[in-house]
Order: C-alpha cells, then sequence, then structure tokens
C-alpha cells in the first residue's frame, strides 16, 4: 500500500512492522515476566511455557529473553513448530546444530541430536537452551517423547533447557497423561493477555517514536477503537494503527479518528 502516509505523518520508516530488532522491544511488565521465568527455568535446566493468543507478542518476548543470554557461554536452538510431526521437529533442531545429517528414524534422530548436545556441554563448555515456538502445533506424541531428549546420564544431568511457546491449548497438550514425563519438568508458566488501554496507548506512542517521531498522532477515541478492535493484541492493534495512518493522511488529517480506525478494519481480517 501506498507509503505516503510516511512523508505525510514524517515517519522515517514503515509504521508497525511485523518484525522489530531487539532493542526496539517495549519492556513491559508482560515481557519482564516472561524473561524471569526463562531465566529461571534456563538455570535450573528444567522447562518454562508461555502461552497467549495469536499476535500477543510471545515470540517477541522469548526473543527478548534470549537475547541476553551471553553468546559465548550460551547456544540457544530456536525453532519454529510447522507441520507438528517428530521428525519435522528433530530435522529444524538438527538444522539449528549445524549438522548436515538426517535420518527418517526418530531414534537415530535423538540420538544425534543428544551426542551434538552433549559435545556443546562437555567438549565445548556451553550450555544449551532449546525453545520451540509454535509448540501448540505439536502432535500429542511429541510431548510423550520430548523427555527422551532432554534425559542425560540417567535423567541425572540437566543439560538441556526447554521453553515452549504457543496458543492456551499447549497446556491442554501438556496436561495430557503421555505427557506428563515432560511436563514435570516445567517450573514457570506465562500467559501473555491483550494489553489494557493504557498499555495499547504507550504501545502506540512507543512505536511512532521508533519511527522518529515523538508526537502521539491517535486520539483518545483512536486509541480506544484500536483496543478494542484488536483486543489487546499486538499483531492487530499494528494493523490498525497503520491502517489508520493511512486512512487519516488520505485525508490529510494529522489527528488519527476513530473512523479512520473503522476504515482500518474494514480492510483486515
Ligand atoms: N514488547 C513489544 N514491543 C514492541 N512490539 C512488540 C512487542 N511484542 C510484540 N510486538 C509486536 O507485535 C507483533 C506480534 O508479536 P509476536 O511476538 O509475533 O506475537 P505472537 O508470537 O504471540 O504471535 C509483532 O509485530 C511484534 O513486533
Ligand atoms: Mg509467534
Amino acid at each position: 500500500m501506498s507509503d505516503t502516509y510516511r512523508t505525510f505523518f514524517g515517519l522515517s520508516k514503515e509504521a508497525f512492522p511485523a518484525q522489530i530488532d531487539i532493542d526496539e522491544i517495549l519492556v513491559t511488565p508482560e515481557v519482564t515476566g516472561v524473561k524471569n521465568r526463562f531465566d529461571y527455568a534456563v538455570r535450573l535446566g528444567c522447562s518454562a511455557v508461555v502461552t497467549g493468543d495469536v499476535g500477543s507478542g510471545k515470540s517477541t518476548a522469548l526473543r527478548y529473553a534470549a537475547s541476553s543470554l551471553h553468546a559465548s557461554e550460551y547456544k540457544v536452538f530456536y525453532v519454529t513448530a510447522s507441520t507438528g510431526s517428530i521428525i519435522e521437529l528433530y530435522r529444524q533442531i538438527v538444522e539449528e546444530l549445524g549438522i548436515d545429517r538426517s535420518s527418517t528414524s526418530r531414534a537415530v534422530m535423538t540420538s544425534i541430536i543428544k551426542n551434538e548436545i552433549r559435545e556443546f556441554v562437555q567438549g565445548k563448555k556451553m550450555k544449551t537452551v532449546l525453545i520451540i515456538d509454535e509448540a501448540s502445533l505439536l502432535r500429542m506424541e511429541v510431548f510423550a517423547e520430548l523427555h527422551t531428549l532432554v534425559q542425560f546420564e540417567k535423567d541425572s544431568k540437566t543439560w538441556l533447557p526447554v521453553i515452549l511457546a504457543g496458543q492456551p491449548t499447549l497446556i491442554d497438550k501438556l496436561q495430557y497423561r503421555t505427557s506428563i514425563p515432560f511436563a514435570s519438568r516445567i517450573v514457570a508458566k506465562s500467559h501473555l493477555e491483550g494489553l489494557d488501554i493504557n498499555g495499547m496507548r504507550s504501545y502506540l506512542t512507543h512505536h511512532l517514536k521508533l519511527c522518529g517521531v515523538d508526537t502521539n498522532f491517535f486520539s483518545d477515541q483512536a486509541v480506544t477503537a484500536i483496543h478494542q478492535g484488536s483486543g489487546g493484541l499486538l499483531r492487530k492493534a499494528n494493523n490498525l494503527a497503520r491502517g489508520s495512518l493511512i486512512a487519516a493522511a488520505a485525508e490529510k488529517s494529522m489527528t488519527v479518528s476513530a473512523e479512520h480506525v473503522r476504515i482500518a478494519s474494514s480492510e483486515i481480517f
């Protein structure tokens, strides 16, 4: 869509982008909460879970938490569950580990991964962390098998803390009987709710600042409309906020109104 709105509002880059840099993250109490629980689980070599609806900020909070682990000390493996199958997950982990081997056997893949983790910990003296994003997509059989991946030396070593993030259905999957061996390692849970109205106002001004602008173009009614229309969820708020800036610019209005948000909402899901 046209970027004339950027010139109109004097924005140095695309507003409310899908992906932001670590140092651009708004460190909300929720983000800090995820980081503290993440650190705690990593320190104990256990697991943590982050849940929240689509667009609530899970992946961003995880990136923030992982970024504070020193690269000389920690090796972080970040995979995103896609198809939900275990072999697909193992392939992604193997790829993240930088190993040029693959197999269609679960047992072989488990052993490849565990040997490499052992090498990181014992050989290279590094600590390892596995982050599995979109874990709510994983099939039940994956949860039943995950604990074999994290058991070292007859379960006496906690070498591979696993952080799972996903939609709230992830909790149901972890409560299932076959998931218990893995779930019993979970020591911390965060659930990301949508932002409240004040949080949303700060979020909007934060993103405008990232574009080099100190003025808040959003009227109170527009903030309310974005908050209601998005349910406080950030991805949807991004689209409403950017769309309403475009609608306001089309009318040469320096203030975004609730009507501009309504126009934007007619274009998105
Ligand atoms: N703390 C934050 N500060 C600034 N932008 C954020 C923050 N959290 C999320 N976002 C933005 O909101 C959108 C959705 O976040 P994301 O982490 O992808 O959500 P989820 O993983 O829960 O679907 C992204 O565009 C992201 O850049
Ligand atoms: Mg995500």
